[in-house]
């Protein structure tokens, strides 16, 4: 069946009503920027996660809070943080207001949820870890991490070590094939970033590589055998 056929309004008086709503749900899921409801991202997995929170050696992991408004604030108007993000600088209420849609993003369901987590140091909001659930069936489970540290925090491994805690979460927690990060090309300290966590590049365009790590190498790099 050819893509057009797939997706098209069926022609003539006999396409019932549900026939063509049900064409038009699947142009829309094809065609919108806008993720789509849960209910039309197909099941639950039965090992999804709620609202997680993840303790490494010196972080708290852990869905976003609106009384973290300020350091949230502060973090999206720093331009070497924004350099490399596809986020339009935004004032504090467009800030708070994007907060707002961060506290709700803390399912990892069904596929293309996305889970954001605050990077809490000695309870202080430093940055952003999140996982956006590409593919959800088994054997070929897909995540796709991002990660932020506010700039006064960086080099101190604060994103290496949220950024394992994630990892945790995907490959041991969820049992993911593989997790990927999309990179601008030209932001070396996350491709140095993806490079010690393991991650290997799989292509290279003119602005973004894409990077991956398998369960077999986050394994391997954890130490922890084959599952
Ligand atoms: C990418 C980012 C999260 C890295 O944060 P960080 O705090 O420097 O990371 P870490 O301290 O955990 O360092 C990870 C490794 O990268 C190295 N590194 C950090 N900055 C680097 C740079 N500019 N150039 C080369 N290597 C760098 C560190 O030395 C460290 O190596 P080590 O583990 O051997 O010590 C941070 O630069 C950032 O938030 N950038 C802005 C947001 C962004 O672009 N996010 C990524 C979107 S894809």
């Amino acid at each position: 069946m050819t893509e057009r056929s797939a997706t098209s309004v069926p022609a003539g008086r006999d396409a019932s009503l549900r026939d063509r709503l049900r064409h038009a749900l699947a142009w829309l899921s094809k065609h919108s920027p806008v993720r789509r409801p849960g209910w039309m991202r197909g099941p639950a997995v039965p090992d999804g996660v709620r609202s997680p929170t993840i303790a490494t050696e010196r972080l708290v992991l852990r869905p976003h809070r609106l009384r973290d408004a300020a350091a949230w604030y502060a973090l999206q108007s720093d331009p070497e943080v924004l350099r490399y993000l596809a986020w339009p600088p935004r004032s504090r209420l467009r800030s708070f207001k994007h907060l707002i849609d961060r506290t709700h993003h803390v399912d990892l369901l069904r596929k293309d949820d996305f889970l954001a987590l605050a990077v809490m140091l000695d309870g202080k909001l430093i940055g952003d870890v999140s996982m956006h659930f590409r593919a959800t069936e088994l054997p070929d489970r897909q995540f796709e991490i991002g990660w932020i540290i506010a700039t006064d925090q960086q080099g101190h491994g604060y994103a290496r070590e949220s950024a394992d805690g994630m990892l945790g979460l995907a490959f041991d927690r969820m049992r993911a094939k593989r997790v990927i990060a999309k990179i601008w090309s030209q932001n070396e300290a996350s491709r140095v970033l993806a490079t010690r966590l393991g991650f290997v590049e799989i292509s290279n365009s003119d602005d973004e590589r894409v990077m991956a790590l398998d369960v077999d190498g986050y394994r391997a790099s954890h130490g922890r055998g084959r599952s």
